[in-house]
Parts: C-alpha cells; sequence; structure tokens
C-alpha cells in the first residue's frame, strides 16, 4: 500500500481559461478540507522551474470562483521539453516536500505532467481547461462555454450592425488547429455559413448561398470562420471578388479566452476540482478527470493523449440545415 499523501502543489500552465480559478479555489479547498498541505505554483512550468511557489490557505481563494483567468498566472513554457529543466522543477517539488500535483491546463500541459512522472514519480491527476474544448476523454473542458458564450455575444452585436447594413461578416473565432468553438458558436448564432479545419468547405457555395438568401430578402449574414480552417480575411477576399457583396470581418481574439465563467464552466471546475484532489489522496496518479454525459470519469492520460476527439458532424449539418 503506497503511503498517504500529506502535500500536493496545484499548477495552471498554458492557455488561460474561465473557470481556472473556480478550479483552484476547489483543489485548495478540497485539499485543506481532508488536512492536506497545499503549495500554489506560479507561471505555469516555468514558475516551477523558477521556484515560484506560493503557500494557499482558505483565505488564499477567496473572492475567485467568479474571476476570469488565473491567479496563479500563466506562460508558455517550451524550456519544460528539456529533461534538464524538468530535474530543476522537480527538485524545486522536494524542497517543498510536494508529492502529487493537481495540473489544470489543455492537453500540452497534460503530455509535460506525463513526462514529469516518467522522469521522476510525481504523480499528476489533470484537469482539462482549455477554451478550445479539443480534448478527449471530456465533453467540456473549463473555459469552453464561457468563450462560446463571449464569441456568441459579440456575433449577436454584429448581426445587429450587419442587417441595417445589409452587410455579409466573416468572423473569425479561436480554437487552434480546432473547431469546437466555431461549431457551437456557428450553431447557437445561426451563422450561414461555419468553415471549421475537420470539414472541406467551398467557398463558391458559400458566396452562392448567400445571393440565394438574398433573393428571399435576407439582409444579413454571418460566416464563422475558425482560426484553424483558413484566415477570415481571405474568405472575405475571395467573397468580394466573385460576388461584389460588401463583406466585412471581424477578429475576436483573445477577448473570448477572458471573463467571467458561466455556471457550466463553474459547475465543470468544482466537480472535477474536487475529485481530482480526491484521487491523489487515494495514491492514483497518470489520469485525466473529465466530464462524459453528465458523469465525472477518469482516462488514463496515455489514452487522451494517444486519441482525437471528433467533431459532431450531426451538429455542423443541423446547422447549415437551420441556417438556410
Ligand atoms: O489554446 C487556447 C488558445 O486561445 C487558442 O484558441 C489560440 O490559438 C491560442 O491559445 C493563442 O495562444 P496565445 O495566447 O499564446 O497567443
Amino acid at each position: 500500500m503506497s503511503k498517504k499523501i500529506k502535500t500536493i502543489g496545484v499548477i495552471t500552465p498554458g492557455g488561460d481559461a474561465p473557470g481556472m480559478n473556480t478550479a483552484i479555489r476547489a483543489v485548495v479547498r478540497t485539499a485543506i478540507y481532508n488536512g492536506l498541505k497545499v503549495y500554489g505554483i506560479e507561471r505555469g512550468w516555468q514558475g516551477l522551474i523558477d521556484n515560484n511557489i506560493i503557500n494557499m490557505e482558505l483565505a488564499s481563494v477567496s473572492g475567485i470562483i467568479n474571476k476570469g483567468g488565473t491567479i496563479l498566472h500563466t506562460h508558455r513554457c517550451p524550456e519544460f521539453r528539456e529533461k534538464s529543466s524538468r530535474k530543476k522543477a522537480y527538485d524545486n517539488l522536494c524542497a517543498y516536500n510536494i508529492e502529487g500535483l493537481v495540473v489544470i491546463g489543455g492537453d500540452g500541459s497534460l503530455s509535460a505532467a506525463h513526462q514529469l512522472y516518467k522522469d521522476f514519480g510525481i504523480k499528476a491527476i489533470n484537469i482539462p481547461a482549455s477554451i478550445d474544448n479539443d480534448i478527449y476523454g471530456t465533453d467540456y473542458s473549463i473555459g469552453f462555454d464561457t468563450a462560446v458564450n463571449t464569441a456568441l455575444e459579440a456575433i449577436d452585436k454584429i448581426r445587429d450592425t450587419a442587417t441595417s447594413h445589409e452587410r455579409v461578416f466573416v468572423i473569425e473565432v479561436m480554437g487552434r488547429n480546432n473547431g469546437f468553438i466555431a461549431l457551437d458558436v456557428g450553431l447557437t448564432a445561426g451563422a450561414e455559413a461555419i468553415i471549421i479545419p475537420e470539414i472541406p468547405y467551398n467557398l463558391d457555395a458559400i458566396g452562392q448561398k448567400i445571393r440565394y438568401g438574398q433573393q428571399r430578402g435576407k439582409s444579413s449574414f454571418i460566416i464563422v470562420v475558425a482560426e484553424g480552417a483558413i484566415p477570415a480575411e481571405e474568405v472575405a477576399i475571395h467573397l468580394r471578388k466573385r460576388t461584389k457583396l460588401d463583406v466585412r470581418v471581424s477578429i475576436l481574439g483573445h477577448m473570448q479566452r477572458g471573463g467571467s465563467p458561466t455556471a457550466i464552466s463553474r459547475e465543470v471546475a468544482c466537480l472535477l476540482g474536487a475529485r481530482a484532489v480526491n484521487l491523489l489522496i487515494e495514491g492514483k496518479g497518470g489520469l485525466m478527470v473529465g466530464v462524459l454525459s453528465d458523469r465525472i470519469v477518469e482516462t488514463p492520460v496515455e489514452e487522451v493523449a494517444r486519441r482525437k476527439k471528433k467533431i459532431n458532424l450531426n451538429v455542423y449539418k443541423l446547422a447549415n440545415m437551420l441556417a438556410t
């Protein structure tokens, strides 16, 4: 039987996501409730290498349940790919007697944590947090629902001006190489076209759809483009050239990563934060916690890293059918 864990660390590496603070709060409070000592690692893996480790008390996480971003800060850290950097990180963990980590982040963070385990045996439980929602093993990653709602609110406003001017708007949303944000936003905004990397697109067909719409008296057209598919400006140039339509571009950018987390982002953060700590207490590691069909599940990190989350083709078809 493995000896009972006494001290854990919590870290938020990679891109921030709304709800990370809610998850930090859940981790810290669950840990303290169970008699564990808990440290916060600031500035992601870079902070672990640089020994930016702080003590967390109940009060350290007061008033953050509704705050966007991460109070622990974050940093992209390519240096962590070097074993020598991971050794520095391991030495710092040892100096604080940190025996297990809760890693709140995306798939890059998950792989980095697993590498740390393979090198030095530090157990980690991963909580999926990324606005992109591209992580296998969970229906929701923390922050996704908030980012979708933020983009949706922006697009609803753009629709007002698009209708007034009878214009076409090409709106670029985030998502790195994936179309999860674009698909959900496209469906819920009633976009006339959705362009995502996972599905081939035909710009001429989109132009034609807009023309038919105009003939039927439609006055505004929204095309949602995932950043990983094609730059929005290229879509606009093509449409202007081929259709002579009045086309404008709007790139929503990093605003999609900010703001107060929605109820869904907070709920996922509370449930997974508490579960992650309990798994460390049970002596487990090398797992990602997630929510699948309303149930909390655990998936081995090797499986999460190996498998690719799929876009729901039926949702894509439905969005196209509804927005005629
Ligand atoms: O992974 C989250 C994300 O916001 C992606 O959607 C986007 O492509 C990327 O991070 C942007 O990263 P950065 O903030 O480092 O420019």
